[in-house]
């Protein structure tokens, strides 16, 4: 597939086969995230790699919109350490970047994914913080469901001629 396929044809996936998802597979998928750009180039990204099914559960008891979270192979949490922060609140977008570039990767690999959305949620940060016992500089930014799946990727159109200007509004 080459990168506008990829790009275009991201979906986000909540139905999972039961093939695992090996150590190689992810350490790829973070490999793509830490490509992403950051502010002063400050990479203050860190990852849980999560498949223990309690864990999941307990996430599941305090996310509305996870209800599909214990089908995925492994559940990656992107955090930001804010002790590494040299440019103040972009963290928030070098997340972002790396969160999609796992998402592209995944892709790319042949895998669906999703994006469950924490930062800015507080009760979500705060039930994720304790859950994996975060020290305090670092606070959850998003979680990523991963897994094989038998759905079809395909892209939608959402481009409009309208939302798109040139030179002035
Ligand atoms: C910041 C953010 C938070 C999201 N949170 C959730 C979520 O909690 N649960 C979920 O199932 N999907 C979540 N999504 C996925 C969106 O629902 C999805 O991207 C959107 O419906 C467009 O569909 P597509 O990803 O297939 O293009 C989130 C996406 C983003 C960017």
């Amino acid at each position: 597939m080459d990168a506008m396929d990829v790009i275009l044809t991201r979906r986000s996936v909540r139905k999972y086969t039961d093939k695992e998802l090996s150590d190689e597979r992810i350490k790829e998928l973070i490999d793509a995230a830490v490509s992403a750009p950051s502010a002063g180039n400050q990479q203050l990204w860190r990852f849980i790699i999560i498949d223990d099914l309690e864990k999941i559960s307990k996430i599941q008891s305090f996310h509305p919109n996870a209800k599909f979270l214990h089908e995925a192979k492994k559940v990656i949490l992107i955090c930001g350490d804010l002790s590494l922060e040299k440019f103040k609140n972009y963290w928030v977008l070098d997340c972002s970047a790396a969160t999609q570039n796992m998402l592209l990767a995944a892709r790319a690999l042949g895998l669906g994914s999703c994006w469950l959305g924490v930062y800015p949620r507080e009760d979500r940060i705060e039930n994720l913080k304790k859950l994996f016992d975060l020290p305090e500089s670092v606070i959850p930014f998003s979680l990523v469901a991963l897994g094989y799946t038998s759905e079809k990727q395909e892209k939608v159109d959402r481009y409009k001629e309208e939302n798109v200007h040139y030179n002035k509004w």
